[in-house]
């Protein structure tokens, strides 16, 4: 699969995470990706919406917060893992010091584009 657009975004925009599909596993269930930004540094990043704790996305509850009120980490809605932003490092919760597979990611102009991971790195994910 080739590079995947995830938005146009404004330099000014409010941080926020954006899922888009990136593959699929090995079931043919859709893979999906978060890009989220622009982090305090203006830098974006992004991470394949997985768990490192549980195969579940981080925003498995819906209503539930992604971003924590510091805007620093990402929290997983299922048991709480939290996840800095910028490095993707679960920093507490119940999988220290694992880390969220993280994406290449590309600004063109306006639009934020992510590069799907491997095929292989697609067929471990449940
Ligand atoms: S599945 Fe994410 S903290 Fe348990």
């Amino acid at each position: 699969m080739s590079w995947v657009r995830a938005g146009n975004q404004q330099d000014n925009a409010e941080l926020s995470a954006t899922k888009v599909v990136i593959g699929e596993n090995r079931y043919g269930r859709p893979v999906e990706g978060l890009v989220v930004g622009p982090l305090a540094s203006g830098e974006w990043v992004a991470y394949v919406n997985r768990c490192r704790h549980q195969p579940l996305p981080l925003d498995s509850r819906p209503g539930e917060a992604l971003i924590d009120a510091d805007r620093q980490e990402l929290i997983c809605a299922a048991h709480g893992a939290r996840y800095r932003m910028r490095d993707g490092v679960c920093t507490a919760g119940p999988c220290p010091g694992e880390a969220l597979v993280p994406l290449r990611l590309e600004r063109r102009g306006n639009e934020v584009w992510v590069e799907p991971p491997t095929d292989a790195v697609l067929q471990s994910l449940r």
